[in-house]
């Protein structure tokens, strides 16, 4: 997606202080004291219009959110958007949640080790072109750069209509060795549930009638151990009592 900036559009970001952050590199290892309320920082990358990060950052107001996308004009739109979701609650600035311009191949200059808490890649570009796997958010060469800024309860949830960046996407996590869970090929399968939130593009692909993939991967250390408590109590041979 390429959009050519607008005149203005500059402008107005930078007159949105309180929300957009054009610079994000000047606030790594600093995003919580941005915040200023210790509650944990889930990031999209590559939000779009910011349907998602606005919607989640007003219905789960005990964590904050960063949505990254590396067009300007689409930081101003999920600016709108952020600011209609929370008008309803008489808000002018969201509390919880910061629109940053930057590329997702520089999040190491934007998060420190382990500042953030949980990834979402919705619907993110495919590349079909084999030469161009490289480009896709999943590679493991992203992987890495994830796995770094994550902390020990770090997850990544993925979802996308694409079949073919969804089967890419599962073997890059598992030759990554990382564990997935709640793996669906068809998410609104049994339909949606209250607290889903739908992207701008799972709407679009949705009215199509395709079906919307989902996993969600485990990377941080006391992540995984939990789901594997949780695993081993659910699977555990239970004596039949006499
Ligand atoms: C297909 S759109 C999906 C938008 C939104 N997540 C949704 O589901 O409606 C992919 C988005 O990722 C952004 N994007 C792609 N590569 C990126 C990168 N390297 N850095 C930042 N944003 C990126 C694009 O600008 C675009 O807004």
């Amino acid at each position: 997606m390429r959009l050519r900036g607008r005149k203005g559009i500059r402008e107005s970001l930078e007159s949105q202080t309180d929300l957009v952050i054009l610079n994000p590199e000047e606030y790594k290892g600093k995003w919580a004291d941005l915040f200023g309320n210790g509650k944990p920082i889930h990031v999209e990358f590559g939000m779009g219009k910011g349907q998602f990060i606005s919607q989640m950052s007003y219905r789960n107001q005990e964590v904050n959110y960063i949505g990254i996308d590396m067009y300007d004009e689409l930081v101003r739109r999920a600016s709108d958007k952020a600011r209609i979701a929370w008008a309803e609650e008489e808000v002018e600035t969201p509390p919880n949640l910061k629109l940053a311009l930057a590329n997702i191949e520089n999040i190491l200059d934007v998060f420190e080790q382990g500042e953030v808490e949980r990834i979402y890649l919705n619907f993110s570009d495919p590349w079909p072109k084999s030469k161009h796997a490289r480009r896709r958010l999943t590679h493991p060469r992203f992987l890495d750069k994830y796995k770094e800024v994550l902390n020990s309860q770090g997850q990544i949830h993925f979802k996308t209509d694409s079949e073919t960046l969804f089967e890419f996407s599962l073997n890059s996590f598992a030759d990554y060795g990382l564990q997935m869970t709640n793996i669906s090929l068809n998410l609104h399968r049994d339909g949606l549930n209250e607290e889903h939130v739908m992207t701008e593009y799972e709407q679009k692909f949705m009215g199509k009638g395709m079906n919307i993939h989902r996993v969600e991967v485990l990377i941080g250390e006391d992540a995984l151990k939990e789901y594997q408590e949780i695993r081993l109590k659910k699977y555990r041979y239970q004596e039949p009592t006499v």
